[in-house]
């Protein structure tokens, strides 16, 4: 991403991470918003949030109308971390460069946590989306959230990614691990954006299938960084899917293979947009950093 779109993404983080920060208080009992906090505000690249605000932007929507939507879904890739790092799911003992959440708080605070934000986040779509939004587009919103934080999405993907260690699976079972969970959110944000500046279906159409190839090259780039990175680079454990024989693109297809195919459907994901003359410096950015990540 050059210098110019960088800062166009930054100052949309900026205004997520204010947001964020607003948005939960510590109160009594004092564990379970530190909690929340700890992982909310340690960082994260907030992808999902920024490409919200994005979107809505492309259709005409003005920022304020989406920031509860896009903190709300980037309280659900809270939780889908939270969750991830459990000893009774990955296991994982980093994230975003500091202890995970159970690390910190426990195993109990930290499962928790994690189902306070399942209805911490939409509920802010509820309360803060501002009163000139009409709320046929709100439960639009609510229930594109709810297909992507239930069985219907993330919920179904780390299932079958659970259920996939240790085995030899097909190429169709792999491909629903990535749609359901990661796509999943990606389309969320998109199409969240999308919904409350009033866009058509063709134009949902288009982003959510930008979000199924984006998604699925954003995924197989995290299982190349998961062999080919480091602790520091990460902020999260390498070799973890390894570890535990996860299957995955790599593990699969051989990183050469894994790496063609990402920057397949980073292509993909590019002529979607350019296809339906979708002029966004941020979603044309967030391909060229895994393409530049993957040439590396
Ligand atoms: C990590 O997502 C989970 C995956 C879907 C691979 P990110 O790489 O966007 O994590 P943060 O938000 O920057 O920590
Ligand atoms: C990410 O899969 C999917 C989630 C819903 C969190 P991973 O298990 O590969 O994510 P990381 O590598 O731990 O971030
Ligand atoms: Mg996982
Ligand atoms: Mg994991
Ligand atoms: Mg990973």
């Amino acid at each position: 991403m050059d210098t110019y779109i960088k800062n166009k993404f930054n100052k949309y983080r900026k205004i997520v991470d204010e947001h964020l920060d607003k948005y939960i208080e510590v109160v009594y009992p004092e564990s379970i918003y530190e909690s929340m906090r700890y992982s909310l505000l340690a960082g994260g690249k907030r992808l999902r949030p920024v490409i919200a605000i994005e979107a809505a932007r492309i259709f005409g929507a003005p920022t304020e109308n989406i920031i509860p939507a896009a903190c709300a879904i980037e309280m659900l890739h809270c939780q889908s971390l939270i969750h991830d790092d459990l000893p009774c799911m990955d296991n994982d003992d980093y994230r975003r460069g500091k202890l995970s959440n159970h690390k910190v708080f426990g195993e109990a605070v930290a499962t928790l946590a994690g189902d306070a934000f399942l209805s911490y986040a939409p509920k802010l779509i509820i309360d803060k989306t501002p009163k000139s939004v009409s709320s046929d587009k709100v439960l639009n919103v609510l229930n594109e959230f709810f297909i992507a934080a239930g069985v219907d999405g993330i919920i179904s993907g780390q299932i079958v990614d659970i259920d996939s260690e240790k085995k030899k699976i097909s190429p169709q079972t792999l491909e629903f691990i990535y749609e359901y969970k990661t796509a999943k959110l990606f389309k969320l944000a998109l199409r969240s954006g999308a919904i409350i500046a009033g866009a058509d279906e063709n134009s949902l159409n288009t982003l959510t299938s930008f979000a199924q190839y984006y998604g699925h090259a954003f995924q197989i780039y995290d299982d190349i960084l998961d062999v080919t990175s480091t602790l520091q680079e990460l902020g999260k454990t390498p070799g973890k899917d390894a570890d535990v024989q996860k299957s995955t693109y790599v593990s699969m297809y051989g990183l050469e293979e894994a790496k063609n195919k990402a920057l397949f459907l980073c292509s993909q994901a590019c002529d979607i947009l350019k296809s339906d003359n979708i002029n966004s410096d941020i979603l044309f950015g967030i391909v060229s950093d895994i393409v530049e990540g993957l040439k590396k």
